[in-house]
């Protein structure tokens, strides 16, 4: 005999169906945690621009246009300085790389001017000393012939020491110590129209060791 259908007696037929509310309950609520999450909660923190827009006070630092515009003079500097750094370098470039040296022709004075001995005032100058005996007067090249040092000349030892290896040259610059292979070189010298002696260091007279000596070429000293 079939009697009334009781309901509470059945539950539904589909029990996975039921605790299907509860979970979009629950998906709703992690929903709206994860917003809330996103959203400022509490006071902001002091000194933040939140915390000055909550207390009503508008930010006191540089606008963003001020920056920008900073920015913006920053990077025409760079660029400027850039820029002439290039063309300096660029012009640079056409320009003659040429060393000046120092003239090789150039007047002394006259020659009543040197007493016997060595002068060394032009030593600085041309790198030479004016060197007169009794029967001559003669310009010494101030190299010496070892390696090119600049030979001091000692008045007390009437002699040259080179202060590099120890060299020595008598008051003629003729070696008698040291590695020297040889004497110093002299320059030649001649009487300008005017009667000052000329002289010309880029022409140069050797005695190279069993060689002729040259020192009395025309040109290689003044008589007298
Ligand atoms: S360079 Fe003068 S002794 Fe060597």
């Amino acid at each position: 005999m079939a009697g009334p259908v009781n309901e509470q007696a059945n539950p539904s037929p589909n029990p996975s169906a039921a605790p299907s509310a509860p979970r979009a309950a629950d998906a709703a609520k992690a929903d709206g945690a994860k917003t809330e999450a996103t959203k400022y909660v509490g006071t902001p923190a002091v000194g933040t621009s939140k915390a000055a827009a909550a207390g009503g006070i508008s930010s006191s630092g540089p606008s963003n246009s001020d920056i920008d515009r900073r920015r913006r003079r920053l990077t025409w500097v760079g660029v400027t300085a850039f820029l002439m750094a290039w063309f300096i370098a660029f012009f640079r470039f056409f320009l003659p790389r040429t060393l000046f040296e120092p003239n090789t022709v150039f007047k002394i004075g006259y020659p009543s001017e040197f007493a016997l001995g060595v002068d060394t005032k032009f030593q600085q100058k041309y790198r030479i000393w004016v060197d007169r005996t009794p029967d001559r007067l003669f310009v010494i090249y101030a190299r010496c012939t070892h390696l090119g040092c600049t030979p001091d000349w000692k008045p007390s030892e009437n002699k040259f020491k080179c202060p590099c290896h120890g060299s020595g040259y008598d008051s003629e610059g003729i070696n008698f110590e040291g590695p020297a292979p040889r004497p110093m070189d002299r320059a030649y010298i001649t009487l300008a129209p005017d009667g000052q002696i000329l002289v010309d260091t880029s022409k140069l007279y050797s005695w190279p060791k069993g060689q002729p000596n040259h020192f009395n070429d025309p040109g290689a000293f003044l008589p007298g």
